[in-house]
């Protein structure tokens, strides 16, 4: 009895109505949102927050606030797949704008999607110091639902809601404040602050939905329309966005129905599925099963062997992560040239305002480069970025474990070379790993976290760690030639070579990958890249081809021809004064059709979408049989790989997400013909039988 009395009695100062709590305090009712972890408008809140408002209608003001470290940070996702519920949000929020009480939003952490949706439904909105805003629906294929795009023009204007709607630029309190979107930043306590601010309430302003529309100058428009195509690479949703924008100059009761409906529609879009299956793949893909329940260990100071293109970018990563770096070099000469290149890109990160110049003068005291092992013997960590030479990579591991803790982690960088050979005879084998980088390695933001037969949990769990310590996304994989990601890379330039012997020409295939979504065709890519490294892979593996696959030596012969890229200013393409833009060069041109002549092939011509289907289908192809030998642990860590390290269209989804939509047997034709072209070549895999 006693404690119903009790409950009975907390009930009247607090209502609960799901996750959403209301409290009154005098005349003012506190609606707290409390759905952890980041207060999303799941139909539990949305049901909840009307049922608070038509209870706060006695209260002189009411205020919106959020449990927990964020302000309403967007919709739940997980409900998109399914047709909406009632209550639908823009009628909660309509029935805030409505309502007799005024409402105040008092925000902190992100305010995103839908909690800046409501937000804009309140009369006022106050936020701590250090809020960020954003409408980053167009980053999962969508525009707002519920009035964002037609609030939002009138709060800022048309120009600055182009920004945040269909760019998905975030921005600051101060910024917001600056634009008019905020009533007042508060410094320090936010209930405090919000407290202050509802002593003395300026007059009701007139509701967004009310206020006259936002002027839309027509060459602004234009003008945004035109970048927006530029950058989308075959993304829609940039460009809906701006659409619904537009419908802002039109009375909010004909504007918001149409978002409304274009946003339903979108839902169901293969773009927005395809964006919502990469987001939430990228969360997947952090905890593989095979780092379950294991605890990484502590990095605070990690030696990076090898100060060259890729050691000076991951040393870099490392030093921008806040974790202490000490550099090997061959000698102190090479260590020099590696600070300096180290140098360089901490100075562009200074220049672009990505680190102040605090920061900047402090890495001087937690990065050194030398050629002294012994300076390496407190690190936890080892990263191996020397020569692509297994005989180089073994005696640096021997050095390192004879100076390191026994339990330091050995990682290697290497692209293609067998991560067991190289970690023959290290004592313990269970803290040796792969990490193979990306480069720019302090840009792109892939991980491979290759384990071998002997690696730990624990060590597989501390590369994970350090891949969200760098924010990238780490992807497990095992071994085979090129890992995860250029073994697809080898599959698909193989093919491009084959096409270019069958009768197609390198800018045909270039342009026919860009127009796919890719952000540069195979071509294009290699001669930004280089042709060395793989010409040498190329060699290496001569031994051991079997003769009856079919080898296309085009690439070979540019080599030799010593064309190796933009770097010796020419390859595929030729360059003029230093630019970086393509040229046809009919001297490569003759040498592939001369090719094709003196190995008896007729050629035969491609259209655009021959080039992309057989091109797709080998990638995809060689993603289904990594998959199918336990390479990569599903479809999800080949498309974080594609999209995160080889430019594949996000919007896409990645190749095997693609090919789920599309259906695997629209795809399998395609393979055929590639088969039946290049005949003992392909292994096909089971999902294109
Ligand atoms: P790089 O030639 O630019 O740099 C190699 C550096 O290692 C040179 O500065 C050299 O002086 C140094 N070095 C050689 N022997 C050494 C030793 N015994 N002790 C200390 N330093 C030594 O080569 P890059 O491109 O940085 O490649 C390094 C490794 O990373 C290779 O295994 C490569 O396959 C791999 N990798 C390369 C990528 C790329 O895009 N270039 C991408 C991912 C991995």
């Amino acid at each position: 009895m006693e404690s119903e009395f009790i409950a009975g009695e907390l009930r009247d100062q607090m209502d609960s109505f799901g996750p959403v709590n209301l409290r009154f305090d005098g005349d003012v009712a506190w609606i707290t949102i409390d759905n952890p972890p980041v207060n999303a408008t799941s139909t539990a809140v949305r049901a909840g927050l009307m049922q608070a408002v038509e209870r706060a209608q006695s209260a002189r003001v009411a205020v919106i606030t959020c449990a927990g470290k964020t302000f309403v940070a967007g919709g739940d996702m997980a409900e998109f797949d399914r047709p909406p519920e009632e209550p639908h949000l823009p009628d909660v929020y309509q029935a805030i704008e409505d309502s007799e009480t005024p409402f105040v939003a008092a925000m902190h952490g992100n305010v995103l999607g839908g909690g800046f949706e409501l937000a804009m439904a309140c009369a006022w909105r106050v936020a701590l110091a250090g809020t960020r805003f954003g409408l980053p629906e167009v980053n999962v294929g969508l525009i707002p639902g519920a009035g964002g795009s037609q609030r939002l023009p009138r709060l800022v204007g048309f120009e600055a809601a182009v920004d945040i709607a269909c760019r998905g630029k975030m921005i600051g309190a101060a910024d917001l404040a600056a634009l008019g979107g905020l009533d007042r930043v508060i410094e320090g306590d936010l209930a405090a602050g919000v407290a202050e601010f509802i002593a003395a309430l300026p007059a009701r302003p007139e509701a967004l939905s009310r206020r006259k529309s936002p002027e839309i100058d027509t060459d602004f428009v234009e003008a945004a329309r035109a970048d927006l195509e530029r950058r989308a690479k075959g993304a829609q949703a940039p460009l809906h966005n701006l659409r619904a924008l537009q419908w802002s100059a039109l009375p909010f009761a004909e504007g918001q129905p149409r978002e409304r409906a274009l946003h339903l529609e979108l839902r169901q879009s293969a773009e927005s599925k395809a964006l919502r299956h990469a987001f939430f793949a990228e969360r997947a893909v952090a905890r593989p099963k095979a780092v379950d329940g294991a605890a990484p260990r502590e990095v605070s100071h990690v030696a990076v062997v090898g100060g060259g293109l890729m050691g000076a970018g991951i040393a870099a990563a490392c030093l921008l992560a806040g974790i202490k770096v000490t550099m090997l070099e061959a000698s102190e000469a090479a260590a020099a040239d590696g600070r300096g290149r180290v140098d360089k890109i901490l100075d562009g990160a200074l220049a672009r305002g990505k680190i102040s110049q605090a920061t900047r003068d402090g890495y001087g005291a937690v990065f050194t480069a030398t050629s002294d092992y012994y300076a390496t013997r407190g690190c936890d960590l080892a990263i191996e970025a020397v020569f692509e030479d297994l005989e180089a990579k073994r005696s640096v591991f021997a050095r390192l474990a004879a100076v390191l803790p026994k339990d330091a982690i050995l990682a290697t960088n290497t692209s293609y070379l067998d991560p067991v050979r190289i970690f023959e005879g290290i004592a313990t084998p269970a803290r040796c790993i792969g990490l193979h980088f990306f480069s720019p390695a302090h840009v792109m933001r892939l991980l491979e976290i290759v384990r071998t037969p002997a690696t730990s949990a624990q060590t597989l769990a501390t590369g994970f760690a350090l891949a969200r310590r760098l924010r990238k996304v780490g992807v497990l994989s095992g071994i085979c030639d090129g890992f995860i990601g250029n073994r697809m890379l080898a599959a698909y330039r193989r093919q491009a070579d084959f096409m270019l012997a069958d009768g197609a020409l390198p800018h045909q295939v270039d342009a026919a990958m860009r127009a796919f979504g890719m952000p540069m065709g195979p071509y294009e890519l290699q001669d930004l890249t280089g042709l060395q490294i793989a010409w040498a892979n190329r060699k290496r593996q001569a031994a051991t081809r079997d003769p009856a696959e079919r080898y296309v030596a085009i690439a070979d012969r540019l080599c030799e021809m010593e064309r190796f890229g933009q770097r010796s200013g020419k390859g595929w393409y030729r360059y003029e004064d230093g630019s970086r833009k393509p040229i046809r060069d009919p001297e490569v041109e003759a040498m592939i059709i001369d090719y094709s002549r003196e190995n008896g092939i007729r050629r035969q011509a491609f259209s655009e979408s021959e080039i992309t289907d057989r091109l797709f289908a080998v990638l995809v192809n060689e993603g289904a049989l990594i998959v199918e030998q336990g390479i990569a642990e599903n479809d999800a860590a080949v498309d974080m790989v594609q999209i995160h390290g080889y430019g594949f269209p996000r919007w896409r989804g990645g190749p095997m997400h693609h090919s789920e939509q599309r259906g695997w047997d629209i795809i399998a034709p395609a393979m055929k013909s590639v088969i039946l072209q290049s005949a003992n070549t392909w292994t096909l895999s089971k999902r294109l039988t």
